[in-house]
């Protein structure tokens, strides 16, 4: 392991923001902002209960996942052409090579679009134009992951799975989100056995409220690589082994846990425990519009409220590429990148 030289508190917010990293977990809905809500709404005529810009972010205040859900549900009814689809993914994908994000794996609901009418290809389409064009002009390298909303059947994701089909090779792989009290991993037994025998990658959202035991359930019943959250393994000291010894990926997500009020501050957070147990944990932005901030924001606020440095912040960042679904030469030239960054911060005596 490459030896970490500590850096002056002062530089931290600089190697942050500067490090290479992957995202792992945004829903790439997550990241419509207010402003291009409302652009979207006057151009496709879909109203919105609220007066302006303003009104909309003043009620990002939420007690719970459900009242989260509830509004980033109703900002993605504005969502209709190839084209809007295309402007979101565009507009994140600029935001995230500014936080030097290199690598990310997009998340995307298709059920919330498909109910509304919008076909499977406005959808696929648009947002793999905007991560081909990312690759081409900001150099950063993307792939698609499709949700199903575990609050909907088996049989509505099975439909969905079938309608994704003709655009298979769009995807690396497909996860499981939404509501998850009352909707544990098992209930998407089948449907994740047929993504399975598709070649496939797995993830699923599980120990974000939800108990230890959706972790393993995810993981036993769906046969998942990785698990989106996770933080409530902290309960069950076994599942805390499991997840070491096999080095199962958590993509954990502070300003999120935050707001959803999964801890009650950040100083409360795990991610440090959980990075001290030896467990692949990582650090990403899951919502980024309605949680307060983007990728570096998650990792400057978190370091600021656990005393975190940077040996914890060159951990997240090889973690977060250990995790990726990218290849294994991908991996090893983005951490020599990594190692390039970090020798670059060493202050050498003159
Ligand atoms: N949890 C579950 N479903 C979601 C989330 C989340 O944090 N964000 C968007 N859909
Ligand atoms: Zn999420």
């Amino acid at each position: 392991m490459y030896n970490v030289h500590p850096i002056a508190p002062k530089r931290l917010p600089e190697l942050l923001k500067r490090m290479p990293k992957a995202e792992l977990h945004i829903h790439i809905e997550g990241s419509l902002e207010p402003e291009l809500i409302f652009k979207l709404s006057k151009k496709n005529n879909i109203p919105i209960p609220y007066e302006n810009v303003e009104a909309l972010r003043s009620a990002y205040a939420f007690n719970n996942l459900q009242s989260f859900l509830d509004i980033y549900y109703a900002g993605a009814s504005v969502l209709i052409t190839e084209d809007d689809f295309y402007e979101m993914a565009h507009a994140y994908f600029l935001k995230a090579a500014q936080d030097h994000v290199v690598h990310a794996e997009l998340f995307f609901d298709p059920q919330t679009h498909t109910v509304r009418g919008v076909p499977m290809q406005a959808i696929i389409h648009g947002l793999s134009r905007a991560c081909k064009e990312a690759e081409q002009t900001l150099g950063i390298t993307t792939c698609l992951i499709l949700c199903f909303l575990r609050h909907l059947s088996e049989e509505d994701a099975l439909k969905t799975l079938e309608e994704a089909m003709p655009f298979k090779n769009y995807l690396v792989g497909v996860g499981l989100d939404s509501g998850e009290v009352g909707n544990p991993p098992e209930k998407f037994s089948k449907v994740f056995a047929k993504c399975k025998a598709l070649g496939l990658k797995l993830v699923a959202h599980a120990g974000e409220e939800g108990p230890p035991s959706y972790i393993w359930s995810a993981l036993d019943v769906l046969g998942v690589q990785r698990i989106d959250h996770g933080v409530q393994c902290i309960k069950d000291p076994e599942l805390i082994n499991r997840l070491r010894l096999e080095r199962t990926p958590l993509t954990v997500c502070p300003l999120s846990n935050l707001k959803l009020k999964v801890f009650p501050s950040l100083a409360d957070h795990n991610i440090a425990k959980l990075l001290a147990e030896g467990l692949c944990v990582t650090i990403n932005s899951d919502d980024p519009a309605y949680f307060g901030g983007y990728i570096y924001e998650n990792f400057l606020q978190t370091f600021e409220a656990l005393g975190l440095g940077a040996k914890e912040a060159y951990a997240f960042a090889h973690n977060s590429f250990e995790a990726s679904f990218m290849t294994t030469s991908e991996k090893e030239k983005r951490y020599h990148e990594l190692k390039v960054c970090f020798e670059s911060f060493v202050e050498h005596d003159a």
